[in-house]
């Protein structure tokens, strides 16, 4: 009997009943924007930036409208401004070029490689052409943070990391977040956090945190802020820093601190379900397993594999027989980008020299949501379903090859 899996991908799990009770309080006082407190009373959004910096051990944290919006502020409390150039992955997701655009500033793209991390060699070679990094954990794949930080203080270059897909993960046993000048967060409703949107930012500098707390609407109320330098420092920046406003509001952190409590069991449970699915594929012709380094403690809330080398229409089969069965599996190597899967050569605003290393890596790169509602049997079944699909593709065009005398 063909094996049907019936689960939704982009099901995630209800809020926890503690996140509805206290968005529910936050909704009947009423008092859901930021500053709006009662006497004595500490915002729920002040809290979770507390507790934020401290699950992540920054001295500072600012809860924002969406993880973009993060990047654009740190961005903007770097310095960077239009024309300079940022270097950034080629394999990531749309926000992450789009942030530097929103600044009026030009994406370099660096190349991906097989473990589908950044580079390090072509981020070598491009180190002189921009002063700042937009490093993002792309799919929770941490490269070697040593290293990277190492070649990036040689040459004077500053890292922002985007951490979309790494909050509760570290390199080494440092958090991510924690290695570059600022560490941005997204709460949108697919990350390790559900707040429907939401960001959070965090790092050490205090002049950096007084920018971005004034850039992202404090009015002159940053005296609420707990996890923020004191208020001498904002003296020095207060009157030079625009008011782009892009704030978070209580009934979101409200809904986020408790899961915030959660998230390293949630972590511990997104990665049985990717255990599963790699021993579930492990040593299927054909298909290549991403190897994770011991340095990495990773969150796992999606799986990737690569078909390298396969023929456009073989991997397009694949993801068509899949789909055919209930499983959902997204391509980088689409001719159009869809959903999700755009990737530099789409981002046609910041034209790139190709990089046939890593156009190589993206076409073969396929990817899926491991949402918390997959059960581990779940997992075991579409790791079933995917081996069978990839092995048929695999071997009806190893047959089409022999025949051919290839
Ligand atoms: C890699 C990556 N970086 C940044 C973001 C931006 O987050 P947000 O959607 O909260 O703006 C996303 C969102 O999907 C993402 O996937």
């Amino acid at each position: 009997m063909t094996e049907i899996f019936k689960g939704s991908f982009t099901q995630q799990e209800p809020i926890p009943d503690a996140g509805i009770a206290a968005a529910l309080e936050v909704m009947q006082h009423g008092r859901l924007h930021r500053y709006n407190t009662a006497p004595g009373e500490i915002s729920e959004t002040a809290l979770l930036e507390e507790e934020f910096a401290a699950t992540t051990g920054s001295k500072y944290c600012l809860a924002v409208a969406s993880g973009g919006y993060a990047m654009t502020t740190a961005l903007r409390a770097c310095g960077v401004g239009h024309g300079d150039r940022v270097l950034t992955n080629a394999f990531t997701l749309a926000p992450v070029p789009g942030a530097i655009a929103a600044v009026g500033a030009v994406p370099v793209f660096v190349g991906v490689t097989g473990d589908l991390v950044i580079d390090l060699d072509d981020l070598a070679s491009k180190l002189d052409q921009a002063e700042v990094l937009l490093l993002s954990h792309m799919r929770g794949h941490i490269c070697d943070m040593d290293r990277l930080m190492a070649l990036c203080d040689a040459a004077g270059v500053t890292v922002i990391e985007d951490c979309a897909h790494t909050m509760g993960a570290a390199w080494n046993g440092v958090p991510s977040g924690r290695r570059g000048r600022f560490g941005c967060f997204s709460t949108q409703t697919y990350k390790h956090i559900n707040s429907g949107e939401g960001g959070l930012l965090i790092g050490d500098g205090a002049e950096d945190m007084a920018r971005a707390i004034m850039l992202s609407g404090s009015y002159m109320l940053f005296e609420k802020h707990r996890a923020a330098p004191p208020p001498e420092v904002f003296t020095r920046i207060k009157y030079e820093t625009p008011n782009i406003s892009g704030r978070m509001d209580n009934l979101r952190a409200a809904v986020l601190r408790s899961q915030l409590r959660d998230l390293p069991a949630q972590a511990q449970r997104w990665n049985e379900r990717y255990r599963v699915m790699e021993n579930g594929l492990a040593e299927t012709p054909g298909l290549h397993l991403i190897p994770r380094a011991e340095k990495e403690q990773f969150v796992a809330s999606s799986f990737q594999f690569l078909l390298l080398d396969w023929s456009g229409a073989a991997v397009a089969e694949v993801l068509r027989r899949c789909a055919a069965r209930g499983v959902e599996l997204k391509w980088f190597g689409g001719a159009e980008p869809v959903g999700f899967t755009s990737r530099y050569d789409s981002w046609r605003y910041a034209p790139s020299e190709p990089m046939p290393a890593s156009d190589r890596v993206l076409a073969g790169i396929v990817d899926m949501r491991l949402p918390l509602t997959f059960s581990l049997e779940d997992c075991a079944l579409i790791a079933r379903i995917i081996r069978a699909e990839v092995s048929a593709v695999w071997q009806r065009s190893a047959a089409a090859d022999h025949s051919a005398g290839v």
